[in-house]
């Protein structure tokens, strides 16, 4: 299959999530698209000092966000509410690292491994597997797609000196290419829990 459109992917994703448990099916599908489409450049929108996070698509089984990273950027140390997350590399250079807690009250949190990913490179976690932070790798910058199973509204971010957490609840920059004006819980409403808003 030769992936060229954001819509049908999402259409492939819905079929693969079910019978496909450990998500094999799904990182190829990415992967495919990654490699081949160019529409996601619709729903690019960077902005100075941080990351951006952009609603591609939401339903009841998934949520599918395009994150542009400028250098230097990089996402807090955070867990997945329990929930699958890939990631797959449209464009740039970009770096997982993952982190664990120590056993016991308190500590730094544990640094494990860094991976690198370029274009068509799939990353999985969970919170069985690490936390993590996402970031360009150096002098690069980067886009990248994030399909988070099911949707993840609200995670933990975590500091690395003491491993203390807060839950934070995640927002949007952009809405299908429009920059987001309205709190995620409007924007989640909106799109209920079967696609996208009619209209
Ligand atoms: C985010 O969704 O803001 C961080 C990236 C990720 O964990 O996939």
């Amino acid at each position: 299959m030769t992936l060229t459109d954001v819509d049908e992917l999402c259409t492939a994703i819905r079929g693969s999530l079910v019978g496909d448990p450990r998500g094999i099916k799904v990182a190829k599908l990415l992967e495919d698209y990654a490699l081949h489409a160019r529409d996601w450049r619709a729903f690019c929108h960077f902005a100075e000092g941080r990351y951006t996070r952009n609603l591609v698509y939401r339903c009841a089984e998934f949520e599918l966000l395009l994150l542009c990273w400028g250098a230097g950027h990089e996402s807090p140390i955070h867990c997945h509410d329990g929930q699958d997350c890939w990631m797959a590399v449209l464009d740039g250079e970009l770096e997982e690292v993952h982190f664990r807690q120590r056993r016991g009250p308190g500590g730094a949190l544990a640094e494990g491994r860094t991976s690198r990913f370029q274009r068509g490179g799939v990353a999985f976690i969970h919170d069985a597997i690490a936390l993590h932070l996402i970031r360009p790798a150096p002098r690069s910058s980067g886009v990248s797609l994030h399909l988070y199973a099911g949707a993840i509204d609200r995670c933990r971010v975590f500091e690395r000196e003491t491993g203390r957490s807060e839950l934070v609840t995640l927002g949007y920059d952009t809405v299908r290419g429009e920059v987001c004006t309205k709190p995620p819980e409007a924007v989640r409403a909106e799109w209920g829990r079967g696609g996208p808003p009619a209209g």
